[in-house]
């Protein structure tokens, strides 16, 4: 069993523990957290019974006692199992990414918007971490991601200039206030509201819950998902963060449905020609801390709210994992094909609801092979290729969930029909929606249900105010730059088959 140690911005000290795997570096399944102050939410371990499948009447394998059992009864309502685990998910009291690090500028506090709620992110030099707050000022409510930094490395509001620092969120200066007269700044009120929130991975998270200040026993003993291939030294990887003019639950649903690629990303990153059933099936109880499952070459594995994993191994048709986990079978411990390193790529994504219509999305593709190119190619280089894909079926996207709008979501089950196990993991997750989370993120009646009107085509496919720190990313620049986009893509496609 190998292990890692991560002590995060909480203070906290965290293993994650797994299997032996060929790289001894680090554990392949990130998923069994141990914090030292409490239990973690833990995914079912169980992989030996198939849960959960869809098709048209079709029945499927049941491995554990080898008798086949039907599990479906309407072709376009799967029946999925039901976790015993009957406790509705939070939606308040979760971790959240916001930014990728790496793009955020110390000299300057920045906004973001997530689940709803208006955040200014800045650098305290004092505490050497991101500060989350609430983003208005406690005077009269000014947005404080339009603030500068001080000199003394406060946040300084820009309508009036009132100043505050660090965890506490505590005024440091009014300047209209007397310098002799009562100390006005000292008042509960004069604070700002203080997040909790932690660096992880390259990766700032925020936890939703104002009520407990930024410190929060909950959140402590509750710490985001560490990825292990993130920070396994075999493996190199690019973060990348784009916003996007479709809702949370299109978002992670076009995400956990490969089949969609080799047509809305024709030429891109697939091809019509190249398609082909998917065997996806639901590999443990839907619960509200998520589900798993898996086909014949990756394991795929959903924790809510946002991160969503596929993990593949590649090289033919020999899996080096138990289906549902990343430990080796004895076979293939013992097996010649053992001396040869297994090409492993997986796919990380983030996905994170900011308002309805409105989703963020941070992504890497960490692989252990021709990692050398993610240090030759220019980090802009590898964002615009990516936004290629993205911007390819963005705007059937944003159509779709109005569409479903109509209808209503939480009649996706009788409007949809999905007779093949291609969908197997879109319906997981709607089964998850709806049985444990309220049927859409809970924005704490910040916004009324219905999406925001829609604009022109051109707009939402406009990139260049979409990321954090891509000034070259923008404009012109981005058109005279497909050329190269796609003799980059060309290479890594090239490298990643050979
Ligand atoms: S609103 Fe912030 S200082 Fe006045
Ligand atoms: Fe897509």
């Amino acid at each position: 069993m190998n292990s890692i140690t991560v002590v995060n911005a909480l203070g906290l000290q965290c293993s994650v523990k797994g299997g032996a795997l060929p790289n001894k570096h680090v554990a392949q399944d990130s998923w069994n957290v141990e914090c030292k102050l409490a239990r973690v939410t833990r995914l079912p371990r169980s992989t030996k019974t198939v849960f959960a499948s869809i098709g048209n009447g079709d029945s499927v394998d049941s491995r554990e006692h080898g008798t086949r059992q039907a599990m479906v009864e309407k072709p376009e309502a799967p029946e999925v199992q039901r976790s015993s685990e009957e406790s509705a998910f939070n939606w308040n009291t979760q971790w959240y990414p916001v930014a990728v690090e790496r793009d955020l500028d110390k000299n300057s506090p920045h906004p973001a918007t997530i689940l709803g709620r208006p955040l200014a992110i800045w650098w305290d030099k004092s505490t050497s971490k991101w500060q989350v707050y609430d983003d208005q000022c406690p005077h009269r409510l000014a947005p404080l991601s339009e603030g500068s930094i001080s000199e003394e490395g406060h946040l300084r509001c820009s309508y009036h200039g009132w100043t505050f620092k660090g965890d506490s969120g505590e005024c440091t200066g009014i300047p209209q206030a007397p310098k002799d007269g009562k100390q006005r700044h000292r008042s509960k009120r004069a604070c700002v509201s203080v997040y909790p929130s932690m660096e992880q991975q390259g990766i700032l998270w925020f936890w939703s819950d104002l009520s407990q200040g930024p410190v929060n026993i909950e959140a402590a003993a509750n710490p985001p998902p560490v990825f292990s291939e993130l920070s396994d030294p075999d493996f190199g990887y690019d973060i990348s963060l784009r916003d996007l003019e479709y809702s949370y639950e299109t978002l992670i649903e076009n995400l956990m449905d490969p089949a969609h690629v080799n047509f809305a990303h024709h030429k891109i990153q697939g091809n019509r020609k190249s398609a082909e059933p998917l065997n996806f099936t639901i590999t443990t109880k839907i619960a509200p801390s998520g589900f798993k499952g898996e086909d014949e070459k990756s394991v795929e594995t959903f924790i809510p709210p946002v991160s969503f994993l596929l993990q593949f191994t590649l090289g033919g048709n020999n899996k080096q994992h138990i289906p549902g986990t990343n430990m080796e079978t004895r076979e293939e411990k013992n097996s010649e094909k053992k001396a040869t390193k297994p090409k492993k790529v997986s796919l990380l994504f983030l996905c994170i609801p900011v308002s309805p219509g409105k989703s963020r999305l941070i992504w890497s593709f960490p692989r252990n092979f021709a990692t050398f190119l993610f240090k030759i190619t220019p980090p802009w280089v590898l964002h615009m290729t990516n936004n290629l894909v993205l911007d390819s079926d963005m705007y059937l996207l944003h159509l779709l969930e109005r569409r479903l709008q109509v209808e209503g979501p939480e009649n996706w089950f009788k409007r949809a029909y999905i007779p093949t196990t291609a969908d197997a993991y879109v319906a997981g997750f709607r089964r998850w929606l709806n049985d444990f989370a309220g049927g859409c993120p809970d924005w704490s009646g910040r916004f009324e249900d219905n999406l925001p009107p829609s604009p022109p085509k051109r707009i939402i496919l406009d990139s260049s105010w979409t990321s954090y720190g891509l000034p070259l990313a923008r404009g012109r620049v981005a058109d005279t730059c497909k050329q190269y986009q796609i003799l980059i893509f060309i290479i890594h496609a090239l490298f990643a088959l050979f």
